[in-house]
């Protein structure tokens, strides 16, 4: 039996997590996975009731038990500086050692593209993320703080170890999904000495994939191709401060923020998926919140958990729904987040095989 622990967090994410959840038992009964799904309450609602952000015991838990999390979003603007979000979502990344951030970007129809032509465009991205180094470490220091001589700074620590596996995940999964180009993406012309590890790896990790193609483009030719031609990439890799804001261009250039899933991996150890949108406090209780990202989660760790037919059906009843026009009003449609979430189900249902259709 695979466990798998939900934290749905705060805001839309409560409600896209509790679509997600809709699909993933659909799936189990449709495809009778042994599954068992165990809801988790941390989030900025107990945090503020108990002053609890995550415990030891849970954390075990989570660390020792699950074979995989489904984490909605977190993020409240009654909570100063967010101290819930950094304890259970950066301390889960960092403590678990989920280095590998995973994030595809794909066009699921022309609609959703906000680029001249779209029509006949075939956006198909994979986004890895170094996940647990880079400026994102919180390593630095304030002098002289509220004066006008002021000195803040914020260190970037580039490990070999680090670097080297991230490069190395990202060229197995081109390797395993027949994907022909892995680029690397630095800024090594303005930061040669963290530029210059990343160069030397990618290129010393690339002789063991002869088959695959590379390049090596600066993060900010980057931003610009990513906008004039997203076609020509397929894999992508690079540092925690570049992934996180080139994978939210790639999503809004796919249909937005809304679609996008993510999955945070210890590969054979650890994995935390989630959608790649916050916890949006301007739309949350109102039933529009776009629950695909979410659910394409759901995908994502059917997969990771070696169910591979059921999160082809996942991914199938995603198209369906999209095909079927039942959007939610960021992509221009009227429908709720429930609808969505319901419309999902039913296709993955329908996609059943027979032995376990009800
Ligand atoms: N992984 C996470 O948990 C995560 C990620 C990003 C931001 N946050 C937190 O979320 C809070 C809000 O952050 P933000 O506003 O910068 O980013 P956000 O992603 O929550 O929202 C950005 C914009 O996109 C829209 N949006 C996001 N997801 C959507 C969806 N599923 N359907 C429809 N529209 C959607 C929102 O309405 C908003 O206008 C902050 O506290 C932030 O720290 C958390």
């Amino acid at each position: 039996m695979s466990r798998i622990a939900i934290i749905p967090g705060d805001g839309i994410g409560v409600e896209v997590t509790r679509e997600a959840a809709r699909v993933l038992e659909a799936a189990r009964d449709a495809f009778g996975l042994d599954l068992s799904l165990e809801t988790y309450d941390m989030g900025a609602e107990r945090y503020l009731r108990d002053g609890v952000t995550i415990t030891e015991d849970e954390f075990r838990t989570l660390s020792d038990d699950a074979d995989a999390i489904l984490l909605g979003a977190l993020g409240d603007p009654r909570v100063p500086g967010q101290v819930h979000a950094r304890d259970i979502l950066l301390g889960l990344r960092f403590r678990l050692d989920l280095y590998v951030n995973y994030r595809p970007c794909v066009l699921l129809d022309p609609r959703f593209c906000p680029l001249r032509e779209a029509e006949g465009r075939t956006i198909d991205l994979d986004i890895f993320r170094e996940n647990t180094e880079g400026l994102y470490v919180n390593a630095g220091g304030v002098l002289r703080e509220g004066t006008p001589h002021e000195v803040a700074t914020q260190e970037m620590i580039n490990t070999r170890h680090g670097v080297e596996r991230i490069v190395r995940a990202a060229f197995e999964h081109a390797q395993r999904h027949g994907r022909g180009r892995v680029t690397l993406v630095d800024k090594a012309n303005a930061m040669p000495i963290a530029g210059g590890l990343w160069r030397r790896t990618f290129t010393e990790v690339a002789e063991a994939f002869p088959g695959i193609e590379t390049d090596t483009m600066y993060v900010d030719a980057m931003a610009m191709d990513l906008v004039r031609r997203p076609e020509r990439y397929q894999v992508i890799v690079t540092s925690n401060l570049f992934g996180d804001i080139l994978s939210d261009l790639a999503a809004e250039i796919t249909g937005g923020l809304g679609l996008a899933p993510s999955a945070n991996v210890h590969p054979c150890r650890h994995a935390l998926f989630e959608p790649v949108h916050g916890s949006a406090p301007d739309i949350a209780g109102q039933g529009k919140a776009n629950p695909i990202g979410a659910v394409r989660c759901v995908a994502l760790l059917l997969e990771h958990l070696g169910h591979g037919a059921a999160a082809a059906a996942v991914d199938a009843a995603v198209r369906r729904t999209v095909a079927d026009g039942v959007l939610t009003p960021d992509l221009g449609g009227a429908a709720s987040t429930e609808q969505v979430g319901a419309h999902v189900a039913d296709a993955v249902r329908g996609a059943a095989p027979a032995a376990n259709a009800v």
